[in-house]
């Protein structure tokens, strides 16, 4: 690791430096929380190697067969914070209610709510997935109801996610920008290597499934038939399309060269207004998306702005290059 390299421990404690009640109490979170998705990205780079791959036969809240992984990774991130003294309480993808700290530890003032392997449908075809996580501060000393954990995203004092891909990456806001640092596998370290990430305000690139067309509303059908149209179409361009089916990566590439997500209301179930969940895979995606130049909406609503009502309420998501979120924004308006 040569000697001008910033080490993550560096970067945050310059930034919580000078900060009113910088106790350490965030940094030793933070650490813990890294140490827990250093730990998810031996495993997954392991794979078959150690029997982690496949079905683990389970059920979910949201009704989802669980992958093994799924269930390994929640209970790392769970294990890694539990015994800190942060936290009051933490909410998972993988478990219904919110997790209580056990009774032999000291309770802490924030709350940790995290997806704790995005994008898992991919495991076993060895794509990219991640680990998305949301931190919220709460009353201390007090045994956290899920009244305290439904706060709306303009609350989160942090959000990140790490990619476990060809790299292990760490995308993070604190509310000062986006930075992006890369494991260094030989040292341990997350080096940062992207400092402050800004999304170009214009693009020609989609992510969109495109097997759900059938049950969108007539906004996203005009933008998406608007884009495959291409050159000769309203927008005078052509554009290109991806879908990865892991929100981390959807989101990294975007980061690095713009480009729009949507997984939009669909009209197949009224009970679920999109797929994707409000406080651990929209909120914390929304406060980088924001801080990194981008927009983040359902497309009638700034998601940051949503009050919760749920630990795993689900809601349209649309996100990215700013000027691309506001044309759809504004068919939404239109409709
Ligand atoms: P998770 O694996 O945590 O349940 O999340 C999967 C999400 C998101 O990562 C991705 O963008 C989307 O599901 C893909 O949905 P489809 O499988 O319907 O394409
Ligand atoms: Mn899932
Ligand atoms: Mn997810
Ligand atoms: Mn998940």
């Amino acid at each position: 690791m040569s000697n001008q390299q910033v080490t993550l421990t560096q970067f945050i404690i310059e930034q919580q430096r000078g900060l009113p009640d910088a106790s350490g109490t965030f940094t030793l979170l933070l650490n813990n929380i890294v140490t827990a998705c250093k730990q998810i990205s031996h495993r997954v780079n392991c794979g078959a190697l150690i029997g982690v791959l496949g079905s683990a036969e389970s059920e979910n809240v949201q009704g989802e067969v669980q992958k093994k992984l799924d269930i390994i990774t929640n209970d790392i991130m769970v294990k890694a914070l539990d015994w800190s003294g942060s936290l009051g309480g933490m909410a998972s993808e993988e478990i219904n209610d919110p997790i209580k700290i056990p009774k032999q530890y000291p309770k802490g003032k924030y709350l940790v709510l995290f997806d704790p392997l995005d994008g898992s449908s991919n495991i076993d075809i060895n794509m990219t997935v991640g680990t998305i996580f949301s931190i919220l501060r709460c009353r201390e000393g007090i045994e956290p109801e899920t009244e305290d954990f439904l706060r709306r995203g303009t609350e989160q004092v942090c959000a990140g996610f790490v990619l476990y891909g060809p790299s292990t990456m760490l995308v993070l806001t604190t509310g000062n920008g986006v930075n992006g640092f890369t494991l260094d596998q030989d040292v341990g370290e997350f080096i940062l290597t992207h400092c402050n990430m800004k999304i170009p305000e214009d693009s020609s690139e989609f992510a969109i499934n495109m097997s759900n067309q059938r049950f969108w509303e007539p906004p996203v059908k005009r933008y998406i038939d608007e884009c495959v149209a291409g050159e000769d179409g309203p927008r005078g361009k052509n554009f290109n399309m991806r879908w990865v089916a892991s929100l981390v990566a959807e989101v990294y590439r975007i980061l690095n060269r713009g480009g729009v997500f949507l997984y939009p209301h669909d009209l197949r179930d009224p009970s679920k207004p999109g797929k994707l969940r409000l406080m651990y895979e929209a909120n914390p995606m929304a406060f980088i998306i924001e801080q990194a130049g981008g927009l983040c909406s359902t497309g009638r609503e700034r998601i940051l702005d949503v009050k919760p009502n749920s630990i795993h309420q689900r809601v349209p998501l649309i996100l990215g290059s700013k000027n691309e979120v506001e044309r759809i924004i504004a068919y939404h308006q239109q409709d």
